[in-house]
Order: structure tokens, then sequence, then C-alpha cells
């Protein structure tokens, strides 16, 4: 993660392939949430695939983040990232 000025940006998560879909990247990312409410950080940002619905659900079902914008060919072209935010005052 970097820090800048009470904003975190989630640069990447990943699970080992036989270990996903038992909860730990939820738990990963709730105790990394929780660790970044604990330093002050006010909100944190991600961007994903689009098509990567798996982290999506992640994000936005179990974890409350939204989506704010769409970047067009940010990773070349059709290289498309949705942008994804949440409020740490909305952390449960
Ligand atoms: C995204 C990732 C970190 C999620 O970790 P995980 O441990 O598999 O996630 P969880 O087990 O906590 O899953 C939570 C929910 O999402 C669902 N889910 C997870 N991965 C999924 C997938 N690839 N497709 C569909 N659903 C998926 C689970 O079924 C679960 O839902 P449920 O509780 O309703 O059954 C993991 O799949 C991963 O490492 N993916 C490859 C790397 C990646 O894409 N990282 C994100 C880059 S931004």
């Amino acid at each position: 993660m970097n820090f800048l000025s009470g904003k975190a940006y989630l640069i990447g998560v990943s699970i080992a392939k036989e270990r996903r879909g038992q909860g730990l990247g939820t738990l990963l990312m709730q105790t990394s949430l929780q660790a970044l409410q604990q330093e002050n950080i006010a909100e944190v940002e991600l961007s994903v695939t689009p098509e990567n619905k798996g982290a999506i659900k992640v994000y936005a079902g179990k974890l409350g983040f939204v989506a704010k914008d769409t970047k067009i060919d940010e990773y070349g072209p059709v290289e498309n990232r949705l942008v994804m935010m949440l409020s740490l005052d909305n952390l449960t």
C-alpha cells in the first residue's frame, strides 16, 4: 500500500490459487483496513479490471467499496480499470 495525506492506495492483493474461495482474501483485506483505520487513514482507493468479478465481489460485496470511476485504456489498449474507494468512517 502507498500512503498519501490520509489516503491509502491498494496496489495489489493476491491469495495462492489453491487457497482461494475460503474467505482468506476477505479476511486479509478486513485486517488491513482495520490497521489502516488505526493509522488514521480516512480513505482507501484501488483499481481493478472490470472483468475481475471475483475481486469486485470481495471489494464491493464483502467490504463496501464503491465504484468511483472507470479509466479507459489505463494500462494500454482495452486495459480498462474500475476505480473503487472505501471511506474508513464506514468500516464496520
Ligand atoms: C480476489 C482474491 C484476492 C479474493 O480472495 P479469496 O480468498 O479467493 O476471496 P474470498 O474467499 O474471501 O471470497 C469472498 C467471496 O468472493 C467469491 N469469489 C472469490 N473469488 C472469486 C472468483 N474468482 N469468481 C467468483 N467468485 C469469487 C467467493 O465465492 C466468496 O463469496 P461467498 O462468500 O459469497 O461464497 C483472490 O481470488 C485472488 O488472489 N485472485 C487473483 C488475484 C487478483 O485478481 N487480485 C485482485 C487484483 S485487483
